[in-house]
């Protein structure tokens, strides 16, 4: 007996950790840490006065025709980086047809929109800038209010020196895609996908062995937990159209076909329990239920509720610390900035 109780204590120790092990390895075929530092943008090399301009022009409501909405009007960065209405609220006070996606992490989509219409994010901010129900401007008026104002002028010749114009739309787009792209929200999933067994509790390690086995993975994989990879919205079996509008079929008016009807990108699940409403219609509030919606409609499972608490407890483990963002001071307006109109 003497000899038996350390030996039967090692076996199980090492039974415990190989689980441990396996269940990370496993992971790590699914999903990726993310990055330690700023990820590099195509096309747009970062610095520090690209940043600084981008976070400027991302807080600036006189980058809309009201003067009343700016980036941030939508995309709160204190409240999960959306702004946790069904479907945003733009300029006339108009309610938008779609739930408004956090702008953390998504740098690292594959492309941008519930639809994924547009391919990166400097491709993206020129879209709700000249959007009727977003922030209903024109890119000639954006250039004409920035040109007005000798701070911007001055912080854009040097956040794009080598340009000839440096005051331009594009070079909006460029400098809040740098902004953005600082936008990285490590959380306790990276921690223990880099190796920290006790960053994950019990339940949370349950329920990433079940978002895993159910199936949830095969479409919400990859560093931002989805975020690339187009599935219809009810693939064994449509939600309702409380939840699932018929007027909006998705990729579909994107890629015209036939097959891309009620087709949506697989959302990034980072920091999702902080981004309710969910889903594009932003119709369900409970994230316990859009976890059964999804199981029921995407994989025809229904799952049992401690099924479902680890699930969402696992959810809970991809919610990570947004970095500081310093409230940058705006410039001032002159005689010559455009005047918000109705
Ligand atoms: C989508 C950034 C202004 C509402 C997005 C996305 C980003 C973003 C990065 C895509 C995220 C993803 O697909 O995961 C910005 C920037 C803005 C801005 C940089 C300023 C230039 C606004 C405003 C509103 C708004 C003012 C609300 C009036 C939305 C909505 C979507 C969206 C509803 C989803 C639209 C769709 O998929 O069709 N935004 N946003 N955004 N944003 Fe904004
Ligand atoms: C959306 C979780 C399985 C494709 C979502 C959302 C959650 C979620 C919470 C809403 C995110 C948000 O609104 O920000 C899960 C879980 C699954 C699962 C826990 C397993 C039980 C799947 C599978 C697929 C899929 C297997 C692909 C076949 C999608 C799509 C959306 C989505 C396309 C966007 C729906 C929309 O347009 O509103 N998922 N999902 N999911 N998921 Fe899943």
């Amino acid at each position: 007996m003497k000899t038996l109780i350390p030996i039967l204590l090692v076996s199980t120790a090492m039974t415990g950790a190989a689980f441990a092990d396996d269940l990370r390895a496993t992971a790590l075929e699914q999903f990726k840490p993310l990055p330690s530092t700023v990820p590099n943008v195509a096309d747009n090399p970062t610095s520090p006065e690209k940043v600084d301009l981008g976070r400027a022009l991302f807080f600036d409501p006189r980058l809309s025709a009201s003067g009343v909405f700016s980036c941030y009007s939508c995309h709160n960065l204190t409240t999960g980086g959306d702004d946790n209405l069904e479907t945003s609220i733009g300029h006339g006070w108009q309610k938008g047809p779609r739930n408004s996606p956090t702008v953390l992490n998504s740098v690292l989509n594959e492309a941008q929109f519930w639809d994924g219409r547009a391919d990166d994010l400097k491709a993206q901010a020129k879209g709700p800038i000249q959007a009727g129900v977003e922030m209903a401007n024109t890119p000639e008026n954006v250039v004409v209010t920035l040109n007005s104002m000798p701070d911007y002028v001055a912080m854009f010749g040097t956040a794009f020196a080598d340009d000839a114009e440096p005051v331009s739309f594009d070079n909006m787009a460029r400098a809040i895609e740098s902004f953005e792209a600082t936008l990285i929200t490590p959380a306790p999933f990276d921690a223990y996908l880099n190796g920290d067994d006790t960053a994950l509790n019990d339940d949370e390690k349950a329920g990433l062995a079940l978002f895993i086995d159910k199936g949830c993975s095969s479409c919400h994989s990859g560093v931002n937990v989805g975020g690339h990879g187009y599935y219809p919205f009810g693939l064994v079996e449509k939600p309702g159209a409380d939840i699932l509008p018929v007027g909006d079929k998705g990729r579909f008016k994107v890629t015209e076909t036939v097959d891309d009807e009620y087709v949506f990108r697989a959302a990034p699940l980072r920091n999702v329990t902080v981004t309710a409403p969910y889903f594009h219609s932003g119709k369900v509030w409970d994230l316990k239920v859009a976890v059964q919606i999804m199981a029921e409609s995407q994989l025809g499972e229904e799952l049992s509720d401690t099924e479902t608490d680890q699930i969402v407890a696992f959810l809970g483990t991809l919610e990570g610390a947004v970095p500081p963002v310093t409230l940058p001071t705006l410039p001032a307006e002159t005689a010559s900035t455009p005047r918000p109109t109705a």
